[in-house]
């Protein structure tokens, strides 16, 4: 009888798809301890540019196709592993793999963000398993303890740094006083954003990544356009020169809170106390706070993308799958999204805020921003005034509250930027303390 091996199918051959494959032929002997079997690169689908990579001149042109009928009439693909990105051909791809019964592991947030459930629901159905280990926070492992480690607690809450480029530029923007442009311009300079820097800028990579998470940690079915999004491109040099004096961080959080009523999800930039764990996540390193009932609070921390971590997360993913095919331990997603929990409005979150605002200089400004935070019942918690301009008989002052409802402060915000004595609202940063 032949040995029996396990057939790994590979979509892409780009940087990740490119540094799985390098593990899966230079680490054979390793994997195959791990697993009791060969793992085998059986078939790869490339695009035409791919195949003037140095890496598809090193591998076996057998293996690599440019059509997609072909790789999925190979008949030994046990694993098909898709590292291709976005949502289009990836989401099909994935379908027709699962409905032809085999194992799918995938980097694709994308994908996994907008139709997790129906891929989940159809990986069940054919008693297979679907793995993403790699969509979120590249390298981290934090996936599987939400699938697996952790699933004797209630999630309570998880709050996450998921956007590595945005984490660089805020952290620039902390440490050298410098504006946005100028700081994404540099971070594009050095590789560390995208020329088209618009999904990490304006929150949309880290809005996938949560409906991710949320999913997974309350098991129901959160889509990426079910959570308010805001990006950090509205971020000013003053901001961070006014959060480091009042003891706080700026960061763009990926937050999930529940209760008995609501799952709350929400992206967007916050000032968190300087002291905190999150606050210290510099550069374009990740990190997920989750907090569960038992276990309390547990950190997870590393790169969140690159291809050496993200092929970390890959592997152990198809390490998993090929364990279950050899001992049919079956190990799909059971549970049905729940139905009973509804997402928090915006409008009924409550936060505290910081408020930066330009002001006319003169008599009775102060009473009148504070007559409306308290006909909204926004109590002020403290108030800085600075920078008066003589010459424009302005100053610039900043308002901290205590916790308020989102819909008193944007219906507050509208009342004062509409007072005469209110040059501009300048800045509005909500606050997780
Ligand atoms: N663009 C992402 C980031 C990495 O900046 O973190 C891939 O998920």
């Amino acid at each position: 009888m032949a040995k029996r091996i396990i057939g790994i199918g590979l979509m892409g051959l780009g940087v990740i798809a490119g540094q799985v494959a390098r593990v899966v032929r230079d680490r054979a002997e390793a994997l195959e301890q791990q697993v009791g079997c060969p793992l085998v690169l059986k078939k790869i689908k490339v695009l035409p540019q791919d195949l003037g990579r140095p890496l598809a001149k090193e591998l076996d042109s057998k293996l690599l196709t440019t059509d997609a009928e072909e790789f999925f009439a190979e008949p030994g693909i046990d694993i098909v592993v898709e590292a291709i990105g976005g949502e289009k051909p990836a989401y099909e791809y994935l379908r027709r793999a699962l409905s032809a019964g085999k194992y799918v592991v995938t980097s694709n947030k994308e994908v996994i963000a907008k139709h997790g459930a129906e891929l989940r629901t159809l990986a069940k159905e054919r008693k297979v398993d679907l793995r993403y280990e790699a969509s979120v926070g590249g390298g981290i492992p934090i996936i599987s303890p939400l699938r697996f480690d952790l699933v004797a607690n209630r999630i309570n809450g998880i709050y996450a740094i998921i956007n590595g480029t945005t984490n660089y530029i805020l952290t620039c923007m902390a440490k050298e006083g410098a504006d946005f442009a100028s700081t994404l311009k540099k971070a594009q300079e050095l590789g560390y954003a995208e020329a088209n820097p618009r999904d990490d800028i304006e929150g949309i990579d880290a809005t996938y990544k949560l409906a991710i998470l949320s999913s997974l940690a309350f098991q129901m079915e959160v889509l990426p356009g079910d959570i308010h999004s805001e990006g950090i491109s509205r971020l000013h040099a003053r901001d961070f020169r006014y959060a480091q004096e009042l003891g706080f961080a700026i960061k763009l959080l990926a937050i999930a809170k529940q209760d008995d009523k609501w799952a709350e999800v929400r992206v967007h930039p916050v000032f968190i106390p300087e002291d905190s764990l999150l606050a210290k996540v510099d550069g374009v390193y990740n990190a997920i706070l989750v907090e569960g009932d038992l276990v309390g609070k547990v950190l997870f921390y590393g790169q969140g993308a690159g291809p050496y971590p993200t092929s970390s997360a890959v592997i152990a993913d198809v390490v998993a799958a090929a364990n279950d095919i050899l001992r049919g331990a079956g190990s799909w997603v059971r549970w049905e999204p729940r139905k009973d929990k509804v997402l928090k409005p915006m409008s009924e979150v409550i936060t505290r805020y910081y408020l930066r605002m330009n002001v006319a200089d003169q008599p009775g400004v102060l009473a009148q921003i504070s007559k409306i935070l308290g006909d909204n019942q926004i109590s002020i918690s403290s108030l800085i005034q600075k920078d008066a301009d003589a010459q424009a008989q302005t100053a610039e002052i900043v308002i901290m509250t205590h916790p308020a409802r989102e819909a008193a402060m944007q219906t507050a915000l509208k009342d004062m930027a509409n007072l005469p004595v209110v040059r501009e609202i300048s800045n509005f940063i909500r606050v997780e303390a």
